[in-house]
């Protein structure tokens, strides 16, 4: 059943919410299936699919045609499209960029970092907004914690609660001490969501991608349930030998 933001807002401290994100059709059906309360199309598909050293190169075009994909592989899960990088600039274009996401198969859309007057007119518009604090990739310099320190500790809270108070109903907080991230859970009435930031959110976002293991490296608070890359290659090697072998027909 799909959960709409209402009910995904209404889950604060009451339920862990597992989201993961998902970028293609054949994923999107096993997520579905496997049972999550959402998933995010994420602008991490620039890295962990398209191969660019940053999410800033995913472009609006990028994100249409992915968040089309999942949707049609999860028919019935709440879908978050992210916004990539200077979409959601001023209120206007980002309400037009937004339109397209929800157009192209999202429920809602998730930004990053505290652009409170965004947040307010696509709310305003009927488009509910998932906020993204902490580490933010699309104007990060590197993927180090934040939030270490009182004073940068203190603005991310702030930009929680400023997140929350422009209309939000949900925010993503991600690599950030986990401390932190249990002040902020309690002290903003919208869930939190989790990435490398410890377990008192509300829930948790992993990318797929590290979840299954593709890939050579995962960022180290990520979890690997499984070394998909290694079975394709196995299997790879055993189809390559089988030919060579002319025992495969
Ligand atoms: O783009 C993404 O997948 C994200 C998650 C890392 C939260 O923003």
């Amino acid at each position: 059943m799909k959960l709409t933001d209402k009910e995904l807002l209404s889950m604060k401290s009451k339920a862990q919410i597992p989201i993961l994100t998902a970028y293609t059709t054949p994923i999107a059906r096993c997520v579905e299936q496997a049972g999550v309360s959402a998933i995010l199309v994420g602008d991490t598909v620039g890295m962990v699919e398209m191969g660019f050293s940053s999410t800033r190169y995913v472009t609006m075009e990028h994100m249409i045609y992915h968040i089309g994909a999942v949707r049609r592989g999860a028919p019935d899960t709440h879908i978050i499209g992210d916004m990539p990088f200077n979409s959601d600039l001023e209120p206007d274009s980002a309400l037009r960029n937004a339109r397209l996401l929800v157009e192209a198969g999202a429920d809602s859309v998730k930004l990053e970092g505290p652009k409170y007057d965004v947040i307010r007119h696509l709310v305003a518009q009927g488009i509910p907004v998932v906020g993204h604090t902490g580490l933010t990739p699309q104007t990060a310099q590197n993927f180090r914690q934040v939030g270490k320190d009182a004073e940068d500790a203190r603005r991310l809270l702030q930009d929680a609660m400023g997140i929350a108070d422009a209309g939000a109903f949900m925010v993503v907080l991600e690599h950030i001490p986990d401390s932190l991230a249990a002040r902020i859970t309690a002290g903003i009435p919208i869930p939190t969501i989790g990435i490398g930031a410890g377990t008192d959110c509300d829930g948790q976002v992993l990318v797929i991608n590290d979840a299954i293991g593709m890939g050579e490296a995962w960022p180290p608070f990520s979890r690997q349930y499984a070394y998909v890359g290694q079975t394709i290659i196995d299997a790879t090697r055993s189809y390559v030998e089988q030919v060579e072998a002319r025992t495969f027909k």
